[in-house]
């Protein structure tokens, strides 16, 4: 077994720093490639299904045909999850990143015979460097910024295809980290209702009631969607509509949802508290009952991935101290 991780690429494993595309692909010429990220939870993939759905969604969207169904393509991830097994086994949780372009653009391609189809990427990534940077902020919650960066509408290009064009995210991140370096976009709509986060969505809690964006200018977050489906099972009612600033800053709680932690709470937004400025007792609730859905306490795992962190750079320090 190699020590690199290995990568799926086209339809055969390649290690990591092998795993490269053509200057000439079409993601990087015209940034048409879409993509999923799926987590596992105690190493299982959570949800793989939906997030296969979403990305042949994408590919129908972006007129893009990768060569394999569904089951095929499900099929290579188990495999790459397989031949990474050892290198994933740390005791914490992986992601799975799908990457699906069109290949080599058109005229180009005559100079890359060896890559005649479609880019089909298929990698997998610890977790444990990420969930220790979320640990405080499960505590603490995070604060929040509106950059003047709008989403971009689904009448443009369809937010709904998770797709790598993500300057419009980048600008928004850049925006919100000029007023504050830690801080989340919350990016509104054209019309100023709020839309999403730059790599999540958005949920708001008002009067014991849950509030999301209708899944319009939005990727339709199959944590989103989990989340949408928990709430009905804990009997918290659920209302999916537009939503303004104004109902961020008058909420009683607000979290950020994506696949790599779940459930984020929001108890800050430009500078105010939102609610009474900590984690809600309905974004809590939420939280534990996804932990016990998963078999995973989102939290401890966090802050256990913290300590090995810090128990690993304590050793190297000793280590160059030595
Ligand atoms: C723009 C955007 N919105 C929402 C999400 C959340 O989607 P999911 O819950 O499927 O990870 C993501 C995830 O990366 C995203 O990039």
């Amino acid at each position: 077994m190699s020590s690199e991780l290995l990568v799926y690429m086209s339809g055969s494993f390649v290690p990591l720093s092998a795993a490269n595309v053509s200057i000439f692909d079409s993601a990087l010429m015209y940034g048409d490639m879409v993509f999923e990220v799926t987590r596992t939870f105690g190493q299982q993939p959570f949800r793989l299904r939906h997030h296969l759905e979403r990305l042949y969604g994408s590919m129908r969207y972006a007129e893009i045909d990768c060569g394999l169904s569904l089951a095929e393509l499900e099929a290579a991830t188990y495999r790459t999850i397989e031949v990474n097994q050892a290198q994933l086994a740390d005791g914490f949780d992986f992601q799975i990143t799908h990457n699906v372009s069109p290949g080599v653009f058109g005229y180009y391609r005559s100079a890359f015979p060896d890559r005649p189809g479609p880019t089909v990427t298929i990698s997998c990534w610890p977790l444990r460097a990420r969930l220790a940077e979320y640990a405080p902020q499960y505590e603490a919650g995070v604060r929040s910024v509106i950059p003047s960066q709008r989403a971009v509408p689904s009448q443009y290009i369809d937010p709904k295809a998770k797709n790598r064009s993500r300057l419009y995210y980048r600008r928004a991140d850049h925006q919100a980290h000029r007023v504050d370096p830690e801080a989340w976009a919350v990016l509104l709509d054209g019309n100023g209702y709020i839309a999403e986060g730059t790599g999540s969505n958005v949920f708001l809690v008002h009067k014991e009631t849950l509030y999301s964006p209708e899944g319009r200018n939005i990727l339709r977050g199959v944590t989103r969607g989990f989340v949408l489906e928990l709430a009905q099972t804990l009997g918290i009612p659920v209302q999916e509509r537009n939503l303004e600033p104004y109902d961020l800053l008058n909420a009683d709680e607000a979290f950020f949802t994506s696949t790599p932690f779940g459930i984020m709470p929001m108890t800050n937004c430009e500078g105010q508290p939102v609610g009474n400025g900590t984690p809600g007792p309905v974004t809590r609730r939420l939280l534990a009952g996804f932990g016990e859905h998963v078999g995973v306490d989102l939290v401890q795992q966090a802050r256990a991935a913290a300590a090995a962190v810090a128990g690993e750079s304590a050793m190297a320090q000793d280590a160059a101290g030595s």
